[in-house]
């Protein structure tokens, strides 16, 4: 029997990863670009065990049953491949913020699943590599291995399909005050979202000028320049939500509040506050801002009704391994 614990944390994109070019191998349709977000995080232990005759799956300490349990023991039939081993493993996760609501859990969940897994296998793999394994379990674990400010590289193959740190947590001071409208789960996952997204016609319209955007956020994040920065990112995601909304079946994720909470960002942006927003496959919206206008911008959140919480995250670092 042998075990290992990893901590990962969710992330939150600013250019977004939307439809896949293949459906199996999550090798998506364009690149994206995200920040892991600190204080929220997933905690996965594996231990693989030889006296079990299937995996077993426990989520935030109870014991978990299909689809959650079927897509982590997919995934770690792709991982048994890779390492070498036939044992089935005993799974337990944690997370801290509620799962299935815009606040990416599969990215934190399948980043420490697959760290916690190949590191319980006695074996050590390039982060790089890592990177490939995790996207096979759910495409944006691929962003919450590296540390810090992270781009995934869209590509043809397997191996190419990874991603990298393009700045450290530590070089922009970013929060992301995550207004919270809804805990429901959400009705309709991402995985089924990314297989309809071509049926949008605005689909290869917001492809064609992904790595344009994402080109023009890169830089902007180097530069530290919130106002450049601001303005793409709420494009990328309107530009999402449009795909989404164009889909057939269309899926419309917004509430009532999101939309308000969306105008308000832009009015204080132009008092002066440097915030801008963007949404996941969820009603909750990210309020992405710099330190030292975070007190104002909660301030502003909190007198706004239809908000049940807002939860505060930070620019993260990356997967790691906690106890082995
Ligand atoms: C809207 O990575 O959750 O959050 O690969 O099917 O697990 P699967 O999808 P997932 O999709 C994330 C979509 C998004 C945008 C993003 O994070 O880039």
């Amino acid at each position: 029997m042998t075990t290992a614990t990893a901590r990962a944390h969710p992330n939150i994109a600013f250019i977004k990863y939307w439809g896949n070019r293949n459906n199996t191998l999550r090798l998506p349709a364009n690149s994206s670009l995200s920040m892991n977000l600190a204080g929220l995080h997933t905690e996965t232990t594996v231990t693989w065990d030889d006296s079990l005759s299937a995996d077993t799956l426990s989520l935030n300490s109870e014991t978990a049953s299909q689809p959650a349990l079927e897509r982590v023991a997919f995934h770690l039939d792709y991982l048994r491949d890779r390492l070498g081993i036939s044992t089935y493993a005993s799974v337990e996760s944690h997370n801290t913020f509620p799962t299935g609501t815009g606040i990416a859990s599969s990215a934190s969940a399948f980043a420490a699943l697959t760290l916690a897994a190949v590191v319980a296998a006695g074996q050590e793999l390039t982060e790089r590599e890592l990177t490939t394994l995790a996207r096979l379990g759910s495409g944006s674990a691929s962003r919450s291995i590296p540390a810090g400010f992270v781009e995934w590289y869209t590509a043809n193959t397997h191996e190419d399909s990874y991603a990298k740190t393009i700045a450290p947590a530590d070089h922009w001071d970013l929060v992301d005050l995550i207004a919270i409208v809804s805990d429901q789960h959400k009705r309709t996952t991402s995985s089924s979202g990314h297989t309809t997204a071509q049926t949008s016609d605005l689909q290869d319209a917001r492809v064609d000028g992904a790595q344009a955007r994402l080109d023009t956020v890169r830089q902007a994040i180097l530069d530290r320049d919130f106002p450049t920065f601001a303005d793409v990112v709420e494009e990328d995601s309107n530009l999402m939500h449009a795909v989404m909304m164009t889909s057939k079946p269309p899926l419309f994720y917004w509430k009532p509040t999101t939309l308000t909470i969306m105008e308000e960002i832009r009015a204080w942006r132009s008092e002066g506050l440097n915030v801008c927003y963007t949404l996941d496959a969820g009603p909750n919206v990210h309020c992405i801002c710099v330190r030292e206008d975070a007190p104002a911008v909660r301030e502003h959140l909190e007198k706004l009704s239809g908000i049940l919480e807002i939860k505060e995250a930070t620019v993260g670092g990356s997967a790691h391994i906690l106890a082995k």
